[in-house]
């Protein structure tokens, strides 16, 4: 069932933080100004106009600490965004649990910050008033908070730019920023990078990189791209095709800060998970041909 919501999140009426260290994940201190996910068996099905419904995640069951990164690959249909919606509480599930930082989610997740994969700024609204935008709905505007997340994304100079006379990458960083305006404890993305071209694919990640190593928050990433995935995570999940199950949790043992992106494309590390997953991907692929 679909919870009726607009596409910004209630953002999480927070201060900012400082910047944190690393994530548990990799044995560090634990972030702060950031809260863990926590699925158990959970499952969601959609009416259909047939008899039955269509079953989309079964018993999936997670734990993710505060601070990861963790991304979410599986083939199309899988119900990948259908998990995102859930933990944003867009979407109800129809049994198990999703506790956020703990608590029991049982409506709209205020916690988290969500980029849709679509553009989704005001076509007649500046950067800066679109990035504005989740202050104006806390009633709290700082238009020089505004202006230093414009800069911290490397837009700045383009502040009174509409989405029109801003490139596709740019777009994507304005959403960015917009998100981070929301101070969210937790950042859902579905495939923000997909549409763009493999240059400003790298160039995106890399600032994605460069902002969330800084301050890192729990993300969730959604992509069809394992290369990405093996980038940018601390932690891999693999969906099977519908009714989506996790059915592998790869573990990144590459250290942070990432640095250079096209270097680590280089490393053993990288091009061993890479093959893996590409592997086993191809293999659930070649199951359902
Ligand atoms: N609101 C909805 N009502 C009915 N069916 C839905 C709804 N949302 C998703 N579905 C169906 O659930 C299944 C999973 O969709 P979902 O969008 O979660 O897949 P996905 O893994 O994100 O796919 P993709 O990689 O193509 O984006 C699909 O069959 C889709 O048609
Ligand atoms: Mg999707």
């Amino acid at each position: 069932m679909i919870r009726s919501s607009t596409s910004t999140l209630e953002p999480a009426a927070r201060e900012s933080r400082s910047a944190a260290s690393r994530p548990t994940a990799v044995g560090g201190p634990v972030p702060t100004g950031t809260v863990g996910v926590d699925a158990h068996d959970v499952n969601v099905a959609f009416p259909t106009k047939g008899d039955h419904d269509l079953r989309v995640l079964a018993d999936v069951s997670v734990t993710i600490e505060p601070g990861q990164f963790v991304s979410l690959l599986g083939p199309s249909g899988c119900g990948k965004s259908t998990f995102l919606n859930a933990v944003a509480g867009l979407v109800s599930i129809d049994s198990g649990s999703i506790r956020i930082g703990g608590q029991e989610l049982t409506s709209i997740n205020g916690r988290a910050g969500y980029m849709f994969q679509e553009d989704t700024l005001l076509p007649w609204a500046t950067a800066m008033n679109n990035v504005s935008l989740p202050m104006q709905v806390r009633r709290k505007v700082d238009k020089s908070e505004a202006r230093r997340l414009l800069e911290l994304v490397g837009l700045k100079g383009f502040e009174d730019r509409r989405p029109s006379e801003l490139s596709g990458g740019m777009r994507k960083r304005v959403q960015f920023a917009r998100l981070l305006a929301q101070t969210p404890e937790i950042i859902l993305m579905d495939e923000p990078f997909g549409a763009l071209d493999a240059l400003t694919k790298i160039v995106m990640q890399q600032e994605l990189m460069r902002v969330w190593e800084m301050d890192p928050k729990t993300v969730l990433f959604v992509t069809h791209d394992p290369g990405e995935a093996v980038l940018l995570s601390d932690r891999i999940l693999m969906f099977s095709a519908r009714p989506g199950r996790i059915v592998e949790d790869y573990k990144v043992d590459i250290e942070r800060p990432r640095g250079d992106l096209a270097q680590v494309m280089k490393r053993r590390e990288y091009r061993e998970l890479y093959d893996e997953i590409l592997h086993k991907l191809m293999a659930g692929e070649d199951a359902h041909a």
